[in-house]
């Protein structure tokens, strides 16, 4: 079905210090049910009224997102969470104050007046404060909690700037806020609270050591099914909904080169060559230490930093996924990074965008 267009307006907005009268008018909009796209300190979110379903239901629309899978609600103060979550843990109260405002999403027992659009219809209910000065400063002049998942059409890589949300949803909202680059540059961490063991759901922004030092017993997230959903898999649906593999199919396709460095870079060239001579063009998403190799080498590069440098490669991943797409190679390939620190949320991140397509090297 062709969504009606609408005029997109991208207002630049202050990333320290958001200058309040643009605030208002992104505010005005939301309390209207139209939709605002917003930086985060992790991803650019497209916002809507939480407690609106009239409003939450045109996120859905805008990104084509399948009803199935919920969105995390984004307050401001720990005050906030009191409407939206019954049954708040003594634990999980010492979570948020450690890590909040900041990367880390709570899936928590949801209370009766979040919309079941919101959960799709689970019982609990993902909720993040993030720690972006915009992202806060417009929940302030709301009043109210602002659901958004991240501003990229279903199944693309999520956008850390407003020149990616433009590519994807230019015509589908009336507003972008651009505060220039998200930092960390990969979505937030789900944990899971809502029963026995805190369990991630989703690697991300926030490190599973990180995470140790307060919740020793925290269960690292589970690895991916590659398989395509049947029965046996039903329930870890439901656990983690959007986060099978299934759900990300890359616009170009992509392969992911697992092992020492030595010898990622020996097979992705071996694999670069083979592919150009079918005359096919290339991309290599690639650290530092990789340059001198394949700096003759006839493909697309980018440099996403050093193999040790977890942070940098992080807040430079999908920017380097979206920038081989536009290139228009016709396939890239990707190495791995170490999974310690922001490393493990680099390969769930790479795992989807290769569809999990992993050469063993
Ligand atoms: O960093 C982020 O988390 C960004 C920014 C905008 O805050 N948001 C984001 O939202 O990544 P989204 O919709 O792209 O991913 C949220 C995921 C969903 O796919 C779903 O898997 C999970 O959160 N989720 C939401 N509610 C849940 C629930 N009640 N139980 C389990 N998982 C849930
Ligand atoms: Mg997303």
């Amino acid at each position: 079905m062709a969504m009606p267009t609408v005029q997109t307006e991208i207002l630049p907005i202050n990333a320290s210090q958001p200058e309040e009268r643009v605030l208002a008018h992104a505010a005005a909009l939301l309390r209207a049910c139209e939709l605002v796209v917003f930086p985060t300190e992790t991803v650019y979110g497209l916002g809507a009224a939480a407690l609106q379903p009239a409003a939450v239901e045109k996120i859905f629309a805008a990104k084509e997102r399948p009803y199935s899978d919920p969105l995390i609600v984004h307050i401001a103060s720990e005050a906030d969470i009191e409407h939206l979550v019954c049954d708040i843990s003594e634990q999980a109260r010492q979570v948020m104050r450690h890590f909040w405002p900041g990367p880390l999403t709570l899936v928590l027992p949801a209370h009766s007046r979040v919309p079941r659009l919101v959960t799709s219809g689970l019982d609990t209910v993902a909720v993040r404060m993030p720690s972006h000065p915009v992202a806060l400063g417009l929940i302030r002049t709301l009043g109210a909690p602002v659901a958004a998942p991240s501003a990229n059409r279903f199944m693309h890589v999520s956008p850390t700037t407003a020149q990616h949300v433009e590519a994807d949803l230019k015509g589908r909202v009336p507003l972008i806020l651009d505060g220039g680059a998200s930092a960390v540059g990969v979505e937030s961490t789900i944990l899971d609270m809502s029963s026995e063991l805190p369990t991630i759901l989703r690697p991300g922004g926030v490190s599973l050591e990180a995470l140790r030092v307060l919740l020793p017993q925290v269960q690292p997230p589970r690895a991916r099914s590659l398989a395509t959903p049947d029965l046996a898999h039903e329930t870890e649906a439901q656990k983690s909904p959007g986060q099978m593999l299934i759900h990300y199919a890359p616009r170009v396709p992509a392969f992911l080169f697992d092992g020492l460095s030595m010898s990622m870079r020996h097979a992705m060239l071996l694999e670069l060559q083979r592919r150009q001579r079918q005359g096919e063009t290339v991309g290599v998403l690639i650290a530092d230490e990789d340059v001198a190799y394949f700096q003759s080498s006839g493909a697309s590069m980018y440099v996403l930093g050093s193999e040790e440098d977890a942070t940098k490669v992080a807040s430079r991943l999908f920017a380097g996924l979206r920038t081989l797409e536009d290139v228009g190679v016709d396939v890239i390939l990707c190495r791995a990074f170490p999974e310690t620190g922001l490393g493990l949320a680099i390969r769930d991140r790479l795992l989807k965008a290769t569809g999990g397509k992993l050469i063993p090297c």
